[in-house]
C-alpha cells in the first residue's frame, strides 16, 4: 500500500467532554457494576433489566426483550421477521443463532420481474408478496431451549402486559406510526384500525390487543403458537387475502440453525460476529484486516488520511459482498479465504492516497483457489455472559401489512434479495447469483452483531441497525474505541460515513468530516453526499474494573438500563 500520511493527534469528537485540556475526561454513557442491557426503546431495556434481576442470564433477558421490543417499537422490533443472535459466554465459549427469514416455497427468481423485464421493485418493499417467511419465534425458542434459565413464560409476559395493557408513545414513536398512515391503509386489506390515527403524539398510549393475544398463544405454545394453529391460519389467510405467498408448510418446515460465529483478531483483540447468511461478520473482518495496516491511532477519527482509507476498503470489501456472499445453505462461501489477513492487504495494493477509486474499476477480489429498519440489543449479565441480537421487518414497518387477526407486522426481507442483476435494493445495494431468490433460500443480510474479546477476555458487545451500513458502523465504532480511545458512548455518538462500492457515493452524516477534510476529500474525487442519520449502535464496554459502560444512541429511544 502507498501510504502518506502526516501525524495528527487523535482528539475526541465530544469537545463537551473536555474537563481539562491537558487530560480530556470521557464522556461515559450508563456505568453499572453487575448486569446492562442497551435497546432501542427504554420500556425493553427495563425488562431485560428485570429478567437479569430474577435470575435470568444473558439469553433469558435477550428473549424478553425482543418480545417487549415486538410491542414498543412496531417500526423493527418485531415477531414477523427475523435476526441474528451472537453470545460469548463466562466460560468463554461462543454461539450463534440465524433465525433469518426464508423465501417461501412458490417464490422464484423472477418474481419481481414484470413482463417488460423490469424490475417491479415496490413489490419486494411493501405489501405481501414481500414477505418472507418468519424466523424470530423460532429461533427466540431454539435460544430458550439451549440456554435459558427462567422459564418460557416468564419471558413472553412481560411483552403480552405491555401489549395489553398499552404502552405510551415517545415522540419517534408517535411520528413514526403518524408517517406510515397511508401506507397502512394501501396495503392491508383488513384497515388495522388500533394502528390508525392522524394525530398519534407523544404521550398516547397504544394498546395492541390482538398482538397481546398472539403472544399469550406463543407463550403457552412456545414455537407452535406462532407456526401452528391461529396465528399460522392467520398469516396464511393474510397472504391469501393480499397476494402473498407464504403457505402452512413454509410456517411448519421454518427452522432456526446454529452456526459457527466468524472468529478473527485485531491486534490483541479477537472479534466473534455473525456468519453467513449475514454479510456482517465477514466483511468486518476485512475491513479490520485492512485497518491493522494504518496508522489509524496517529490518525484524526474521521479525519482526511483516516476517511480515506477506510472508504477505499470499505469499497473494495462491498463488492466482495454483492460477488461472492449469500445463504451458506445454496451456496459455496469462500469465508476462510475472504478473512485472511494477507488477502485485504493485496485488496488494498492498490490505493492511492491521493486519489479516489472509481467503484467501476473496482471488481470482486481474485480468491484464492477454493434499510433502514432494524433494531440491535446488547445484554451482559451478572455471571459475564455476554449477548448481542440484532433483529429486523427490513424496512421501517416492514411490508406495513398486519396480519389481520394477530395484529403485528410482517416483514419485507424479500428485498434484501438480489431481484435483478444490477437492480438496487432499498440500501441501494446491488447483487448477482450468489444472492439471486431460491425456494427455502435465506436472504443476505448486513446484520453484525457482535462480541470483542480483549486478552481473551470480554471487552465490548455491539451491533447496529442500518441495513447495508450496519457493518461500516460497528467497524468504525469499533476503531474509535480500540484506535481513539474513546468511551463506549462517544464512540456511539460519534459522527459516522458510509461506502458500500455501488453506488460510488460517501453517505455522510452532517459533521462527520470537517469543511476542510470534506473539501479534501473532494479533490480526491470522493463523492459526498448528506445522510440524515446512520445506524442507532446500542453497545456495552467492559471497564478495566470490571464495571459495564453502556453507549445508547442519542439518535433513538435507546437507552441503556442496569443494575
Ligand atoms: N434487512 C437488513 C439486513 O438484514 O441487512
Amino acid at each position: 500500500m502507498r501510504m502518506k500520511h502526516k501525524l495528527i493527534l487523535p482528539i475526541l469528537l465530544i469537545a463537551a467532554a473536555c474537563s481539562t485540556p491537558e487530560k480530556p475526561e470521557k464522556s461515559t454513557g450508563l456505568v453499572t457494576t453487575s448486569a446492562m442491557v442497551v435497546s432501542a426503546h427504554p420500556e425493553a431495556s427495563r425488562v431485560g433489566k428485570e429478567i437479569l434481576k430474577k435470575g435470568g442470564n444473558a439469553i433469558d433477558a435477550s428473549i424478553a426483550v425482543q418480545f417487549a421490543l415486538a410491542v414498543v417499537f412496531p417500526a423493527a422490533g418485531n415477531i414477523g421477521g427475523g435476526g441474528f443472535m451472537v453470545a460469548r459466554f463466562a466460560d468463554g465459549s461462543v454461539d450463534a443463532l440465524d433465525y433469518r427469514e426464508k423465501a417461501p416455497d412458490a417464490a422464484s427468481p423472477n418474481m419481481y420481474i414484470g413482463e417488460t423485464g423490469e424490475p417491479m421493485v415496490e413489490k419486494s418493499i411493501r405489501g405481501h408478496l414481500a414477505c418472507g417467511v418468519p424466523g424470530t419465534v423460532a429461533g427466540l425458542a431454539d435460544a430458550h431451549h439451549k440456554y435459558g434459565k427462567l422459564s418460557w413464560s416468564e419471558l413472553v409476559q412481560p411483552a403480552i402486559d405491555l401489549a395489553i395493557k398499552g404502552v405510551v408513545l415517545t415522540e419517534r414513536e408517535a411520528s413514526g406510526l403518524r408517517n406510515i398512515q397511508e401506507d397502512l391503509k394501501k396495503y392491508n386489506t383488513t384497515i388495522p384500525d388500533h394502528l390508525i390515527s392522524e394525530n398519534w403524539k407523544k404521550g398516547d398510549i397504544l394498546f395492541q390487543e390482538e398482538l397481546g393475544h398472539t403472544l399469550e398463544r406463543i407463550r403457552d405454545g412456545g414455537r407452535a403458537g406462532f407456526y401452528d394453529g391461529k396465528t399460522a391460519q392467520d398469516i396464511v389467510a393474510e397472504m391469501k387475502s393480499g397476494g402473498g405467498l407464504i403457505t402452512l408448510q413454509d410456517l411448519k418446515n421454518y427452522t432456526a440453525v446454529w452456526r459457527k460465529p466468524v472468529r478473527f483478531d485485531y491486534k490483541d483483540y479477537n472479534v466473534i460476529s455473525m456468519p453467513p447468511p449475514s454479510s456482517g461478520g465477514v466483511l468486518l473482518a476485512q475491513l479490520l484486516n485492512a485497518a491493522a495496516d494504518f496508522p489509524e491511532k496517529n490518525w484524526k477519527p474521521n479525519g482526511l488520511e483516516s476517511s480515506h482509507y477506510i472508504i477505499e476498503a470499505e469499497r473494495r470489501a462491498y463488492a466482495d459482498r454483492a460477488a461472492y456472499l449469500g445463504d451458506p445453505d445454496f451456496i459455496s462461501i469462500p469465508v476462510e479465504q475472504l478473512i485472511r489477513k494477507d488477502y485485504m492487504k493485496k485488496r488494498m495494493a492498490d490505493v492511492d492516497p491521493e486519489k479516489a477509486t472509481p467503484s467501476a474499476e473496482v471488481g470482486a477480489g481474485v480468491i484464492p483457489a477454493e434499510s433502514d429498519q432494524t433494531t440491535h440489543l446488547s445484554i451482559v449479565d451478572a455471571q459475564g455472559n455476554a449477548v448481542a441480537v440484532t433483529t429486523t421487518l427490513n424496512a421501517g414497518y416492514g411490508s406495513m401489512v398486519v396480519v389481520a387477526g394477530s395484529g403485528f407486522l410482517l416483514n419485507d426481507e424479500m428485498d434484501d434479495f438480489s431481484v435483478k442483476p444490477g437492480v438496487p435494493n432499498i440500501y441501494g445495494a446491488i447483487g448477482g447469483e450468489a444472492n439471486k431468490i431460491e425456494p427455502g433460500k435465506r436472504m443476505l443480510s448486513s446484520m453484525t452483531p457482535t462480541i470483542v474479546e480483549k486478552d481473551k477476555k470480554l471487552f465490548m458487545v455491539l451491533g447496529t441497525p442500518g441495513g447495508t451500513t450496519i457493518i461500516t458502523t460497528v467497524f468504525q465504532t469499533i476503531l474509535n474505541v480500540v484506535e481513539h480511545g474513546m468511551s463506549m458512548q462517544e464512540a456511539v455518538t460519534a459522527k459516522r460515513f458510509h461506502m458500500q462500492w455501488m453506488p460510488d457515493v460517501v453517505g455522510h452524516e452532517p459533521g462527520a468530516f470537517s469543511a476542510s477534510d470534506s473539501t479534501m476529500l473532494l479533490k480526491k474525487g470522493h463523492k459526498l453526499t448528506l445522510r440524515k442519520s446512520i445506524g442507532r449502535m446500542d453497545a456495552i464496554r467492559i471497564l478495566k474494573d470490571g464495571r459495564l459502560e453502556g453507549g445508547a444512541d442519542p439518535r433513538g429511544d435507546d437507552t441503556a438500563d442496569g443494575y
